[in-house]
């Protein structure tokens, strides 16, 4: 199976894609985070994504396209994957269906999630992720056990540079002008579910599998 998860920054698509990608045996791709451990390891390419993510800005699409594009040859896509965070531009979303089509793959299902913005600067602003296993958490949602430590490894929980309310603002309208037109472009191509990103974690991933082929997510490699 391979899917896209769509959506405004803080909806989930994070949250949800590491949970079905889980259950499913799916390789979970997030361009945000393949951009992050670039930066981490002081890269060139790191150094100018970091410039573009600061301000909440795209990165240019040459250089998301490079990367998704060595990102495929790794051998755990092969069994299907979530891409979380691409395409985010419609030039993306076209070069994307060329190189799959060069590949001979295609797109499954494009899942949409959707909710206000009051919603979404609440959980972003409230975000935290651990620095040691990128478990991705939240102070008011789901508050740590102990105080700023990972539930799942103890490790830090630290807060990302772009999740300042200027930065948040910045990319809710990023979203609106650059991926917000892809909601259509997957619509017509009849491979759109758009559902709520709103209610419980839990809520909103039954709300997924409910609109996955049953038969197709219970296949594994
Ligand atoms: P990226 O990392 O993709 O960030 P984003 O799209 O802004 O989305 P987020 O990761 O902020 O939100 P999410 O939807 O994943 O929500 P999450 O699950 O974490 O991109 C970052 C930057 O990289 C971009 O701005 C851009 O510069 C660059 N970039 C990346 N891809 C690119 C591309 N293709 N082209 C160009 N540039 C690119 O949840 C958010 C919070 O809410 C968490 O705290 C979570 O615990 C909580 N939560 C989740 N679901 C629920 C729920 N149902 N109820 C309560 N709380 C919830
Ligand atoms: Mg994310």
């Amino acid at each position: 199976m391979r899917l896209i998860f769509l959506g405004p920054p803080g909806i989930g698509k994070g949250t949800q894609a590491k949970l079905l990608s889980e259950n499913c045996s799916l390789a979970h791709l997030s361009t945000g985070d393949m951009f992050r451990s670039v930066i981490e390891q002081e890269t060139e390419v790191g150094l100018l994504a970091k410039s573009y993510m600061d301000q909440g800005k795209l990165v240019p699409d040459r250089v998301v396209m490079e990367m998704v594009q060595e990102r495929l040859k790794a051998p755990d896509t092969a069994c299907g994957f979530i891409f979380d965070g691409f395409p985010r531009t419609e030039p993306q979303a076209r070069g994307f269906d060329e190189l799959l089509s060069s590949l001979e793959l295609s797109i499954d299902k494009v899942i949409a999630l959707m909710g206000d913005d009051r919603i979404l600067v609440e959980r972003l602003s409230s975000r935290r992720s651990c620095s040691e296993c990128g478990r991705i958490t939240n102070l008011i949602f789901s508050p740590p056990k102990i105080e700023m430590k990972c539930d799942h490894c103890g490790g830090d929980l630290v807060q990302r540079d772009d999740d300042k309310e200027e930065v948040i603002l910045k990319r809710l309208e990023v979203y609106r002008n650059q991926t917000k037109p892809l909601v259509e472009y997957y619509d017509e191509k009849g491979l759109l579910i758009q559902l709520s990103g709103i209610g419980t974690v839990d809520e909103v991933a039954e709300r997924i599998e409910e609109h996955l082929d049953k038969k197709t997510t219970g296949e594994s490699c």
